[in-house]
């Protein structure tokens, strides 16, 4: 079998950004931010409230323009060819972009219009994308008139209208229920398959591990950590994690008994103790409970843990 590849810019980089740096007033919201986007991959930015996530995100589409630092997309400088960039990316940003008083059809139409797609093309996009997304129980409803899940699918539909070479997601699936973020994760497994590259950002750290091959966490405007999510927790944490409620005076109580002290990360009441076997320490949890059980739940350590350790709670012995 003979693989024709298309084209590939600058040894399959799709995105590449060096040193960025964004200021808003007296916040720098991105601080010498450095990533590149390897073609077919889906990459995941993540971090807290605040971390600067959607800025790089609207640098590297071109709609905020950093103060230093260069973006390349598709190896074109954003800054210097914007239209050439974006007539080959799909985009859905934190705030919805849609004319409030077309219904979700016509804002399809309009938007594949704009990118240049004639009849029968149009409409065959248009109503692929409404049955997918299941659009089409809105009739002819003004989109101001639909649910708040609802616009953000048809904005995430949007974004799929001309095919994408590079698919940009800023927390695509808050507010869509549990069956369409499902439908949505495996479209994006599909778009990948077909060579599309996916960059996205969520705070929801179980979709990161699922669907990204790569994930960058950022605090404060920097990447902190890189990596595959499998590299991140073994890099950083012990393969189990027991989670229990717990005070501080009892965690010193019963940490007396174990040595040396095991990784742990406390949020508020919850505690989470990470070792490679966790067998030993659930005995230990049991005698010193003296038959009173208390719920503890045993599970494989996961990005939400690295997550919370890289970004800040209160840790011990944590990375
Ligand atoms: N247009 C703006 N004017 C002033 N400050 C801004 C503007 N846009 C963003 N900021 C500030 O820049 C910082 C980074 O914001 P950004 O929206 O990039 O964060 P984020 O990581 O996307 O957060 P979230 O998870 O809450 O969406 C924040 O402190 C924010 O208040
Ligand atoms: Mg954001």
């Amino acid at each position: 079998m003979t693989l024709v590849m298309g084209p590939r810019t600058e040894s399959s980089v799709i995105v590449e950004a060096s040193s960025v740096s964004k200021r808003f007033g007296n916040r720098l919201a991105v601080d010498q931010l450095s990533l590149r986007v390897s073609a077919g991959v889906c990459y995941g930015l993540l971090g807290p409230n605040g971390a600067g996530k959607t800025t790089t995100l609207r640098m590297i589409y071109g709609v905020t323009r950093p103060d230093s630092g260069m973006i390349r997309v598709f190896g074109i400088d954003i800054d210097r060819d914007p239209r050439a960039v974006r007539a080959r990316l799909g985009v859905t940003l934190q705030q919805n972009a849609l004319i409030e008083e077309l219904s979700a059809e016509e804002n399809l139409r309009v938007f594949g219009r704009y990118h240049l797609l004639r009849e029968p093309e149009l409409s065959r996009r248009a109503r692929e994308l409404i049955d997918f997304f299941e659009l089409g129980s809105q009739g002819r409803s003004p989109v101001r008139q639909l649910s708040g899940g609802f616009q953000r699918r048809l904005a995430i539909a949007l974004s799929l209208m001309n095919r994408p070479e590079l698919l940009i997601l800023d927390e695509p699936t808050t507010g869509l229920d549990p069956a369409l973020r499902l439908a949505l994760w495996s479209r994006i497994r599909d778009l990948k398959a077909e060579g599309a590259t996916v960059l996205l950002t969520t705070h929801y750290m179980d979709e990161a591990q699922r669907l990204c091959d790569t994930v960058a966490i950022i605090c404060g405007g920097k990447v902190i950590d890189e990596g595959a999510p499998s590299d991140l927790i073994a890099a950083g944490l012990a393969r189990e994690t027991v989670e229990f409620d717990c005070s501080p005076g009892e965690e010193s109580v019963l940490l007396n008994g174990i040595s040396p002290h095991p990784q742990r990360l406390r949020v508020g009441r919850r505690l989470m103790i990470y070792m490679d076997d966790t067998s030993s320490l659930i005995e230990h949890i049991r005698d010193f409970d003296r038959g009173q059980r208390r719920s503890l739940i045993v599970r494989p350590t996961n990005l939400e843990d690295v997550f919370l350790a890289l970004t800040g709670t209160s840790l011990e012995g944590v990375l």
